[in-house]
């Protein structure tokens, strides 16, 4: 296995990075991270330092992995997906814990999905494209939140004007 795979235009300030994981451009990682072997961190990601990441864990661009954030082994996290680890923030007042959230063993996160502090998305969960998830899911269900609603045609007077039907 080759050593860590580190893209000079990156900012890994730890030394806990796995054999063969890669960290692409213009991602940030912080002193006490912990990350496993054979990940792929791609560009434009930032993790914090209470954070644990497993072995063969993709995280696609856009991600940021907060304090108080576990990633188990093979878990997959989709593009600008959010985590959270403070219920009720306002800005310059701190919890005094941040709350865990933990993504079990080979779960998938679709895109842009909001993971809300302190739930657990079980092992081999699959959670759908743009879902909130704002309590735990059981190990091997598919999660989704349904939101797409066709409000009318989009004619000339409800759309605005300019529209060619
Ligand atoms: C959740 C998911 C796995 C479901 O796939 P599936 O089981 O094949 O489901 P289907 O496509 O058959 O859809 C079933 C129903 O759920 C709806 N649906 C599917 N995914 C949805 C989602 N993410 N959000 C809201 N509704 C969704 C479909 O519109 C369909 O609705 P209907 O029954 O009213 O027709 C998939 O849609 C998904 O979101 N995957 C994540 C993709 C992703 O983000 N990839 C990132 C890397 S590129």
């Amino acid at each position: 296995m080759k050593k860590a795979m580190i893209h000079p235009l990156s900012d890994v300030q730890s030394t806990q990075i796995g054999k063969n994981t890669r960290i692409w451009q213009f991602c940030v990682v912080l002193p006490n991270a912990i990350i496993g072997e054979n990940c792929n961190i791609c560009s434009h990601c930032f993790i914090e330092n209470d954070v644990r990441i497993g072995n063969n864990v993709t995280i696609k661009s856009g991600v940021q992995i907060w304090d108080k954030i576990i990633i188990e082994d093979d878990v997959f996290i989709g593009p600008n997906v959010s985590f959270c680890n403070d219920k009720y923030p306002r800005s310059k007042v701190y919890p005094q814990e941040f709350l865990t959230t933990t993504i079990k063993k080979g779960a998938s996160i679709g895109a842009n999905a909001t993971i809300l502090p302190g739930v657990v998305i079980g092992e081999g969960a699959m959670i759908g494209a743009g879902a909130v998830v704002s309590k735990d899911v059981p190990p091997y269900t598919k999660m989704i939140c349904k939101s797409q609603i066709i409000l009318s045609d989009c004619n000339e007077q409800s759309c605005g004007g300019g529209g060619q039907i």
